[in-house]
């Protein structure tokens, strides 16, 4: 194995998981659609949040609180950028783990310019106090301030800045009720169909100054778990094995044989998938397996089991749910290459 071998091994970690760590954050900032037209796929969503926009922006008025929900790397920090954008406005960006005390966003609130826009990563993970400061913000645009202790305490009233509240979140149902009704929107991702991923790693491609042809942007798109994040993270990649190896342009066989060496199979499947797939139709082999237990298995959490992995595997039909649980398909037996009559796999 050359030196050369040994950089591209250590690139694979990770590969395929869909979530993003603070490197890769940045090292997306770049590729980021930065309007509704570059904004791919998503079309019914879309057109309702032009819809949305388009009669704020005529009526001169700030747009209704959206909530974007949907598996990670789907488009919903775009989207939040896309809006103001498209609203010509600011835009504040801060997280549900980071606003720990109601002081934090009370700070955000009032820090507010005339039109912007909040948005708030991980919504659902606002504390109770903090989401009480937020219900008459959006309401109302009002913020109950609580002055001095004991007695002698009272509370003044403050109004806000006309705002826009854009939030995004894994799951709708993760969101508390009473913060979700106060949203005037709420815009579901759906992951991404093959056709729209390829468009987007030709257009990363452009920006990245990646020459791809024939074939090469449909088979990064055939891998990539339906996620834009997936699909800009193989091409970085396969940007990667085509400078080492010195190809100047990337076709078919050279995208094969990249992601074959970062252990990407034809789903574009990561070993969590194949943990999950593979206790499925092994240990647990015709039988429902329980969410908790399944994670447990796999080391992962129940929510990133469920958020991040589930989604595809059930669109592919290699797993489904089940009242009881879930359970492996014959699909699923197909890709391991094992019988679902044969005891499973090991
Ligand atoms: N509809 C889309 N069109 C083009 N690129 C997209 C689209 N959705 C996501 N992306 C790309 O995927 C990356 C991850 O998107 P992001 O908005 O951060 O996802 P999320 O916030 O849902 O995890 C971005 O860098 C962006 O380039
Ligand atoms: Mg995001």
């Amino acid at each position: 194995m050359s030196h050369r071998d040994v950089d591209l091994a250590h690139l694979s970690a990770g590969v395929v998981t869909p979530v993003a760590d603070e490197q890769e954050r940045r090292a997306e900032v770049s590729l980021r659609p930065g309007t509704l037209d570059a904004f791919v796929g998503q079309r019914e969503l879309v057109r309702h949040l032009e819809i949305v926009l388009g009669s704020a922006k005529a009526r001169h008025q700030s747009a209704d609180h959206l909530l974007f929900a949907g598996p990670p790397g789907l488009g919903k920090t775009s989207l939040a950028s896309i809006v103001a954008v498209e609203m010509g406005s600011g835009l504040r960006i801060t997280s549900g783990p980071v606003l720990s005390r109601p002081g934090d966003l009370a700070a955000l609130l009032t820090d507010l310019q005339d039109g912007d826009v909040l948005f708030i990563d991980e919504i659902h993970r606002l504390s109770r106090a903090v989401e009480e400061v937020l219900y008459p913000a959006m309401e109302d645009r009002r913020l109950d301030v609580m002055i001095g202790r004991g007695p002698s305490a009272r509370s003044i009233r403050l109004d806000l800045p006309n705002f826009t509240l854009v939030g995004a979140t894994t799951r709708t149902g993760l969101v508390a009720a009473p913060l979700r009704d106060r949203f005037g929107f709420i815009g579901q991702l759906d992951l991404y169909d093959v056709d729209e991923l390829a468009v987007i790693a030709q257009r990363s491609a452009l920006l990245l100054d990646v020459n791809l042809q024939g074939d090469a942007a449909m088979i990064i798109a055939s891998r990539s778990r339906g996620t834009p994040r997936i699909a800009n993270r193989l091409l970085r990649r396969v940007r990667d094995f085509a400078a080492v190896q010195g190809h100047r342009v990337v076709d078919d066989s050279v995208v094969v044989e990249a992601l074959e060496l970062f252990g990407v199979d034809e789903y574009g499947l990561d070993k969590i998938d194949r943990r999950i797939l593979g206790l499925l139709c092994g240990q647990f082999a015709n039988q429902p397996v329980g969410l908790t237990t399944l994670a447990h298995a796999c080391g992962e959490e129940p929510a990133t089991i469920e958020d991040a992995y589930e989604p595809y595997l059930l669109r592919e039909g290699l797993l489904i749910r089940t009242p009881r649980g879930r359970v492996s398909t014959e699909k699923a037996y197909r890709h391991l290459g094992v019988s679902p009559h044969s005891g499973g796999l090991f």
